[in-house]
């Protein structure tokens, strides 16, 4: 069960009467670009924040990197990255003093904290606008800001809720080019998304409708299934088709 990273066992959660996530089961890989695709209010985010330790189920279980959510949130807390879908970042200050202190959140020491934010200031291109203030920078930059600052602590597991809602492609592309070097160095990507350019770059894809997971599979194997040409026509088909 080693190369089993993030694992659900019929979870749901109900808000009143209202299940948003109805009993969900499935298993993600350690280093696999994970898709979690579905339409506004499916129960991707209310998913996303049962996995993260920062909800509490309302019935089944879930494990993160060999821990359990019901049992053990808070250290999961502190092991996993978790882009969120709301903006994360102090918009008053630097782009430096953002990543100081999500440094100081995960306890780095200075020299790995430096060490750190060396590396991700040069692979995001951020390196010659350290010292500007986040609030000034364009929002492509800000989403791989937020991306390296939920990676500060190399975390084994990380969950990105929709990174890069209205980003352009080009720091869309960037972006991509480095959750796949994560996932190379066997980093699990969680990711949702909208942009079904994006979903194609997925190992495997979960298409959720109400609270329920539709399927499971590659992109390749979803297109064959359903006998569409991309995965935006096969979303299309599978979500029209429940409405
Ligand atoms: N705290 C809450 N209280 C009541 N309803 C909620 C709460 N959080 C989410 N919901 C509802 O649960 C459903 C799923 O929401 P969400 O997980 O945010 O969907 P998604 O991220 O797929 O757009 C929506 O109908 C939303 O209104
Ligand atoms: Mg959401």
């Amino acid at each position: 069960m080693n190369d089993i990273s993030v694992s659900t066992k019929n979870l749901s959660k109900r808000f009143g009467n209202f299940t948003a996530v109805d009993q969900i089961s499935f298993d993600v890989r350690r280093g696999e670009i994970f898709g979690f695709l579905g339409a506004n209010g499916a129960g991707k985010t209310t998913t996303i924040r049962m996995l993260c330790g920062l909800l509490i189920p309302s019935s089944g279980e879930a494990w993160v990197n060999g821990l359990d959510v019901n049992t053990e949130s808070e250290t999961i807390k502190r092991q996993i990255g978790y882009m969120s879908q709301k903006f994360s970042l102090y918009q008053d200050l630097t782009i430096s003093e953002n990543i100081d202190f999500y440094g100081g959140i995960y306890e780095l020491s200075d020299l790995r904290l430096k060490q750190r934010k060396d590396y991700l200031l040069s692979i995001l291109g951020l390196e010659a606008h350290r010292h500007k203030l986040t609030r000034d920078i364009p929002l492509g930059w800000k989403q791989g800001l937020a991306l390296g600052c939920a990676i500060i602590h190399e975390p084994p597991v990380l969950f990105l809720d929709e990174p890069t809602s209205g980003v352009d492609p080009l720091s869309r592309r960037r972006f991509w080019a480095l959750i796949n070097e994560l996932a190379q160095q066997d980093t699990t990507i969680f990711v949702t998304t909208h942009y079904m350019d994006e979903a194609e770059y997925c190992n495997r894809l979960s298409i959720m409708h109400q609270g329920k997971i539709i399927t499971i599979d590659s992109p390749g194997a979803l297109k064959n299934m359903y006998h569409h040409r991309t995965i935006e026509d096969v979303f299309i088909h599978l979500i029209t088709n429940r409405i």
